[in-house]
C-alpha cells in the first residue's frame, strides 16, 4: 500500500468543558477518527457546523494534541518530528488572511528571513512567489493593509508557501471572500497541487466549491468520520445513508 502523506489512526480528541448540568465534564470532539489523506490530492473536508472539521485541521500542524491514538507524515508519528519542521512542512491558512503589520514583501519573506536569508535572495523569493499566487510584483512594496481582502489572503497563502510546505491546510479560505476572489484561490489551490505536488486538505461549507476542486472527501459528524471516498463517488453515490443526508441539506448539526 501506498503510504498516505497524512494518517489517523483511532483518534480522539477531548477538551474541558460542562456538561448540561454545569458540571466539569470533558466533551469529546473527534471520536476515533481512523483516515487518511492521499499525496499529492485536495481532499475536502465537510460536516455541519460544530462537526469537529476545525479541530481535526488544528490537529495535523499540531495546535493540539489528541488524548489517544496516533497521526502520522509520511509515516512518521507526529510527536517524533521537531514542532518548527512539522509547522513549516504542514502550513496552514486561515479563513481571514493574517498578515502582520508591514509592506507584502516583509509579510512574504518573514519565514525566510527567521532562517536567515539574505536581503537579495529574499527579495527574488518573494518576487516569485506573489506571482505564483497570481499578484504583481508591483504590490510588493505595498502596506500589506492597503490591499483588497482577496488581495491579502493570497498574500497570506504566499507567505505560507515560503516555508517551502508539503502540506496546506486551509480552513473555509474563501469564506469572507467576495465570489471573484474565492475562485482565484480555488484555481490556485489546483495549481498549487499540479505544479508543486501539493497535498491540501480544504474545509468548505460550500458543496459546489468541494465539486470544483476535490479528488477525495472526508465528511465529519458530531465528531466522528462518516465516510472518506474519491470525490466522484462521494457525490454520486454515496455509501453512508447520512452523507445522502448531508447532500441533500438534510443532516442535522
Ligand atoms: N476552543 C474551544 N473550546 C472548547 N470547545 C470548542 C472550542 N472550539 C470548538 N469547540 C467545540 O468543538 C466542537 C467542534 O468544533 P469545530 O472543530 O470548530 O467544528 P467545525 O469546524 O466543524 O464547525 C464543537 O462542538 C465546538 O463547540
Ligand atoms: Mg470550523
Amino acid at each position: 500500500m501506498i503510504t498516505p502523506k497524512l494518517a489517523l489512526e483511532d483518534v480522539t480528541l477531548q477538551r474541558p468543558g460542562r456538561n448540561a448540568a454545569g458540571e466539569f465534564a470533558s466533551s469529546v470532539i473527534l471520536n476515533r477518527v481512523t483516515t487518511s489523506f492521499p499525496r499529492g490530492q485536495i481532499t475536502a473536508v465537510l460536516g455541519p457546523s460544530g462537526a469537529g472539521k476545525s479541530s481535526l485541521l488544528r490537529l495535523l500542524n499540531r495546535l493540539e494534541d489528541p488524548a489517544s491514538g496516533q497521526i502520522t507524515l509520511d509515516g512518521e508519528d507526529l510527536k517524533s518530528l521537531n514542532i518548527f519542521t512539522l509547522r513549516r512542512r504542514v502550513g496552514m491558512v486561515w479563513q481571514l488572511p493574517t498578515l502582520f503589520p508591514g509592506t507584502v514583501v516583509e509579510n512574504i519573506t518573514y519565514g525566510p528571513r527567521l532562517r536567515g536569508i539574505t536581503p537579495a535572495r529574499a527579495r527574488s523569493k518573494a518576487e516569485e512567489l506573489i506571482l505564483m499566487v497570481g499578484l504583481e510584483a508591483g504590490l510588493l512594496d505595498r502596506p500589506a493593509d492597503t490591499l483588497s481582502i482577496g488581495q491579502q489572503q493570497r498574500v497570506s497563502l504566499a507567505r505560507t508557501l515560503a516555508n517551502e510546505p508539503e502540506v496546506l491546510l486551509l480552513d473555509e479560505p474563501t469564506s469572507a471572500l467576495d465570489p471573484g476572489a474565492a475562485a482565484n484561490i480555488l484555481h490556485l489551490m489546483v495549481d498549487l497541487k499540479s505544479r508543486l505536488g501539493l497535498t491540501l486538505i480544504f474545509i468548505t461549507h460550500i458543496l459546489e466549491q468541494a465539486r470544483q476542486v476535490a479528488d477525495q472527501v472526508l465528511l465529519l459528524h458530531h465528531g466522528e468520520a462518516i465516510e472518506a471516498a474519491p470525490a466522484g463517488e462521494f457525490f454520486n453515490a454515496p455509501r453512508d445513508q447520512r452523507s445522502r443526508l448531508f447532500l441533500a441539506g438534510q443532516l442535522e448539526v
